[in-house]
């Protein structure tokens, strides 16, 4: 059964960007593929981007489209096997999850890491659950790993507006109040690599993400270094991968992305993947400047999962 859970499932990544510059121009080419079929979102945490773009890429597609907020609309969900259901779980997630695939031909599923227990997070249970008890293919829609639709549509976005073949594409960690996930970063250095393009990765020291994902990168503690001669600045905070898992381990202001940053770049675009904290993470005057490409990175999210989720009709 397909599945898009990772940049794996994308083989062919010229012929899916091919096929994202064609899903541009004629967004209704495909209208007929969806017809008659409907796609479910399981959000069990917030969104606005991927729950918006993805339903609107399947209005595009011809399809019928269900949002359930699992946290808020639904029954509270127990795991593992052999569990006694003795608390506040109404029922189990391979039921609820079968039951879904009963009423869906494609589903997606947004589930976070509690950012505790890596081997737990890691291990990604909820979304190996849906994919074995579903009996449908399954989108991420971000896992606690992985982003993989903001990673197409990131792609789409510098295959856009890159001026050589391979530009030079800079991944900075930035500051943030919160611990984060590091699905964005792991997702975006996975995609790009494997799409062959010129990545550093700049992170203070202890923010070193796993290896499965970085391997083929620059990796840097100077982020100055890393500005200079860049074509793309990607900014994302994460939370610490190895020592002190999840933690919050600097509050360093310097790695705020500023206008003085930017001048050291081969005057970069800027993108970050959303929401973003303004003057925390990147001031207003590099959001609002004219290298600010948020807004159609944005608008890509939408090409990105028209271009899955007509894959996966097509082979179904
Ligand atoms: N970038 C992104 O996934 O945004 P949302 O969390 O709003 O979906």
């Amino acid at each position: 059964m397909p599945h898009f859970l990772s940049v794996r499932d994308v083989p062919d990544l010229p012929q899916f960007l091919a096929e994202a510059r064609a899903v541009k121009q004629t967004p209704f080419a495909w209208s007929h593929l969806g017809r008659h079929k409907t796609l479910g979102l399981i959000f069990m945490n917030p969104s606005l981007r991927t729950r918006l773009s993805t339903q609107r890429a399947a209005q595009n597609l011809g399809l019928n489209c269900m949002v359930l907020n699992t946290d808020k609309d639904s029954w509270k969900m127990a795991t593992g096997e052999g569990v006694v259901m003795n608390g506040d779980a109404a029922e189990h997630i391979k039921d609820a999850v079968a039951v879904m695939g009963q009423y869906c031909e494609i589903l997606g599923v947004r589930s976070f890491p509690m950012l505790v227990n890596r081997e737990e997070d890691y291990a990604e249970n909820t979304l190996h659950d849906f994919v074995r008890y579903a009996g449908v293919p399954i989108v991420s829609l971000e896992s606690a790993t992985r982003h993989p639709l903001q990673s197409a549509a990131d792609l789409i976005t510098i295959e856009q507006y890159k001026t050589k073949p391979r530009p030079k594409v800079v991944l900075t960690w930035a500051p943030h109040p919160r611990a984060l996930p590091q699905a964005v970063p792991n997702s975006f250095a996975e995609w790009m690599l494997a799409a062959g393009l010129d990545l550093t990765i700049a992170h203070p020291e202890g923010y070193e993400l796993d290896t499965q994902f970085t391997a083929g990168a620059t990796l840097t503690h100077d982020q100055d270094a890393a500005f200079r001669g860049a074509d793309f600045i990607y900014a994302k905070n994460w939370s610490s991968y190895h020592d002190e898992y999840g933690h919050i381990l600097s509050r360093d202001k310097n790695w705020m992305i500023t206008p003085a940053k930017m001048q050291l770049t081969n005057n970069a675009k800027f993108m970050h993947c959303l929401p973003v904290r303004r003057n925390v993470v990147v001031a207003d005057a590099v959001l609002d400047g004219p290298n600010s490409i948020i807004i159609p990175q944005a608008a890509n999210r939408v090409v990105a999962a028209q271009v899955v989720l007509k894959r996966l009709l097509e082979q179904i």
